[in-house]
């Protein structure tokens, strides 16, 4: 088939079967169809390589089939894939292990499943089980996933709105606002979710001191404070995990996308002993799932552990995470009259334009010139910069160089309408 036949026949199987109004979508934005991954690249059927800046929304940390994480993989597919369920699974075990040893200190305990929103799922039913309470604080912006209850208390309406009612509970607070969480945490409160940084809502760092003073009112309410990392976790913002930065121990610690090496899906929900105690004492089996843990998602899970520790990953991102920043101020400051701003903490960048138009315009055009980044989910205004850890200073030199193109080329097509 010649690529042009290739995308024909994807398009019309995404439109036949999967999502004709996303096909549509993504056919207009000029999207082809990826046939291979490469450390920091993806490669089209036309055999073109797009340096790879949103990396699959904080999945790719490690890049594109990182290949300790392949082995690892390959080697447990020869061996046990899936879990019998019935005997130890001495995989889940080890990473159970290893992720209590590397998060902090007091979360001994890890559910497994299959995705963040998942993760998410296991740590609200938790607080829910473990404080008898229902009620629950979130941000606005924030996203915690799309199932039914993770949708609960993810901060956009235009998500929510065609599902009401949704789970019972949860109450929505400004992002960083230390009186209204103060407000509204109180004896009633099961648990506070909030993300260390705002991703999808616009890549919003949590004020200095922030997540020290939740934890301190659910220590005051006795409710549980729940830190979403599923795209904080992992190294990706300068330390192995976003709530590291203010030394805070969270009662439940969903984790995902970066967890899985780049190869495999996996989610998990870390704890600590006393919620592990109230959950499950009574009923080993309260909670379960059954591909989590899974053999072949905790081998990578494992193998991408030790690639961050050893390659120093998490250290990388602040470093390589300044020099982005900077490269992407200059261009800020090329274009002050359409870049607002420029954010972020480690390779956890958003750049903010003035108008909403201009995310989706300069997206199509750093696509055309071999850049993958895209809008947040919850604000069309910020495009996020998330590329893998691994990414080298003359892609970083790159990316901020086809960034600038794109947003001259905007620039003039705007210029000209006016
Ligand atoms: C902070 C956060 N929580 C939860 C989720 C949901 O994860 P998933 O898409 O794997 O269900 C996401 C996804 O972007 C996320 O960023």
């Amino acid at each position: 088939m010649t690529p042009d036949e290739i995308q024909g026949l994807v398009v019309e199987q995404y439109a036949d079967h999967v999502n004709p109004y996303l096909a549509k979508l993504m056919n207009f934005a000029g999207f082809g169809v990826e046939v291979r991954g490469e450390g920091c690249e993806i490669i089209d059927q036309e055999g073109r390589r797009f340096l790879d800046c949103l990396g699959g929304y904080g999945v790719f940390s490690l890049g594109h089939r990182h290949p300790y994480v392949v082995d690892a993989v390959k080697r447990q597919l020869d061996e046990m894939p899936m879990s019998g369920k019935v005997f130890f699974n001495p995989v889940m075990g080890a990473l159970a292990a290893k992720l209590a040893e590397i998060s902090p200190e007091g979360l001994e305990f890890t559910f497994f499943s299959n995705s963040g929103a998942e993760a998410v799922e296991a740590a609200l039913k938790f607080a829910k089980g473990a404080t008898g309470r229902s009620k629950i604080i979130s941000t606005e912006g924030s996203y915690h996933g799309k199932t039914l209850g993770a949708l609960s208390t993810t901060g956009r309406e235009k998500y929510r709105k065609a599902f009401y009612p949704l789970m019972p509970g949860p109450e929505f607070v400004p992002f960083g606002d230390f009186d209204a969480m103060a407000h509204a945490v109180d004896d009633q409160t099961a648990a506070v979710i909030i993300e260390p940084i705002q991703g999808e809502g616009g890549i919003h760092l949590a004020p200095e001191g922030y997540l020290t003073h939740i934890r301190n009112l659910c220590d005051k309410h006795g409710a549980l404070m729940i830190a979403d990392e599923v795209q904080t976790g992992m190294g990706r913002t300068g330390k192995m995990f976003g709530c590291d930065h203010e030394g805070v121990c969270p009662d439940l610690m969903p984790l995902a996308k970066a967890l899985g090496g780049g190869v495999m899906p996996i989610g998990a929900t870390m704890g600590t002993a006393a919620v592990w105690e109230k959950i499950y004492s009574i009923n080993p089996l309260a909670h379960t799932s059954t591909f989590g843990g899974n053999p072949l998602a905790c081998a990578a899970g494992l193998a991408a552990i030790e690639v961050i520790e050893n390659e120093g990953l998490a250290h990388q991102a602040e470093v390589r995470g300044e020099l982005l920043i900077n490269e992407l101020k200059k261009v800020q400051a090329k274009h002050t009259d359409l870049i607002s701003e420029v954010r972020g903490r480690g390779l956890m960048i958003g750049v903010e334009f003035a108008m909403d138009e201009v995310g989706e315009l300069a997206m199509a055009q750093m696509t055309k010139r071999g850049l993958i980044a895209a809008y947040t989910l919850n604000n069309p205004r910020v495009i996020r910069f998330e590329p893998p850890l691994i990414i080298s200073e003359e892609q970083i030199q790159f990316a901020a160089q086809t960034f600038d193109e794109a947003v001259s080329e905007v620039e003039e097509v705007l210029g000209a309408l006016v």
